[in-house]
């Protein structure tokens, strides 16, 4: 059975992803995550409930070192044949973090190496192991357009110098600030996207290469690292008719991960490489994404600061992407 791999897989949309993937799907799993115990317990979950096979891959993609020794596990296993080539991979881990910037064992600001950089380099590393028609789907968010009530809610995306960005803070110059660097970590997220969809089609590939915004979802751990009245909020009735009001994007955290299954492995979405779909109110639509994301000037310089920021080597890297 074809193998997707999904970061994050263990918790909130991810979950619900990872269960209409093995359910409807069919599709093994291998769960990438920095919680072993979490993973191994929801992977036990998973093959009781759905009679599937589920690998679990130690994989902080806030570490460069880490996720190189992950992409690395992942592909001895599918050259000793333990897992089928991947049919997809799921960037979905992420934070949103508060407070002034902490900076990873590479010195990089947490959210962006998080969210951006770690998959950045796992793609990278494994883009060669996907399969014909495989996808890569990035779990972006409306936060990225600060032409949207969700990107006026969270802070304006609109950094240009991803090099200077990873090194907010430093040498007592003024941080940027959480909220805005969440929102640009996905701006970049989207940018990359569809960068490399023209690397992959210039390529003669045939893998996609899609966004997805599951819409602000209660339920799930996003906002732990938000103060505890502000998750209470975030999580009651009356937060979520607010958001409605003010024209968030809402999403729902059993049909979010559902729409992520969907983008990722039904044929109704093989055309979507380049394209950036959102979960709003019980719908999957297609729709544009922020103006700043279809600068391919912007995202050119982009993919060439993040290959020097995640040091790739020269015997890394695709040759699909070069
Ligand atoms: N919930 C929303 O309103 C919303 C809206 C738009 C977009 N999103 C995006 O949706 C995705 C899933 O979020 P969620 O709402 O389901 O939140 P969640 O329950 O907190 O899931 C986030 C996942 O990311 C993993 N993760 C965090 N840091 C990591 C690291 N350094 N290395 C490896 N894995 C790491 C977490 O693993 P641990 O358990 O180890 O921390 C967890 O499995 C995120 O990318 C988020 O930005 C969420």
């Amino acid at each position: 059975m074809p193998t997707i791999l999904i970061t994050g897989g263990h918790s909130g949309i991810g979950i619900e992803c990872c269960k209409v993937l093995a359910s409807k799907y069919k599709y093994n799993l291998i769960l990438a995550g920095r919680s072993p115990e979490r993973m191994e317990n929801f992977a036990k979950e998973l093959i009781k409930s759905y009679g599937i096979k589920v690998s679990v891959l130690a994989m902080d993609t806030s570490s460069l070192a880490s996720v190189r020794s992950g992409a690395s596990n992942c592909q001895k296993m599918i050259d000793k044949g333990e897992v089928d080539k991947l049919m997809a991979i799921i960037c979905n881990a992420g934070v949103r973090l508060n407070g002034a910037p902490t900076y990873t064992v590479d010195g990089y600001e947490e959210t962006l190496a998080t969210n951006y950089l770690g998959h950045a380099l796992l793609l990278e590393l494994l883009v060669d192991s996907i399969a014909d028609n495989g996808r890569i789907v990035f779990t972006a968010s409306g936060t990225h357009d600060p032409d949207t009530a969700d990107g006026k809610m969270m802070g304006i995306a609109d950094e240009y110098d991803a090099v200077g960005l990873a090194n907010t803070g430093k040498g007592g110059a003024k941080p940027v600030s959480r909220g805005k660097l969440y929102a640009t970590s996905k701006l970049y997220m989207i940018l990359y996207a569809y960068e490399l969809d023209r690397h992959l089609r210039n390529a003669g590939s045939s893998i996609l290469s899609i966004a997805f915004d599951p819409g602000a979802t209660s339920g799930t751990g996003f906002l732990r690292n938000m103060p505890k009245p502000v998750q209470w909020l975030a999580g009651s009735a009356f937060m979520s008719w607010v958001l409605k009001k003010s024209g968030v994007t809402i999403g729902d955290i059993k049909f979010s991960g559902e729409c992520l299954a969907r983008v990722t492995a039904d044929p109704e979405y093989a055309n979507g490489s380049g394209k950036y779909f959102q979960t709003n109110d019980g719908e999957l639509t297609e729709r544009r994404s922020s103006k700043l994301s279809y600068d391919e000037e912007r995202a050119i310089k982009l993919w060439k600061d993040t290959k020097t920021l995640i040091h790739i080597q020269p015997n890394e890297g695709s040759l699909k992407l070069r």
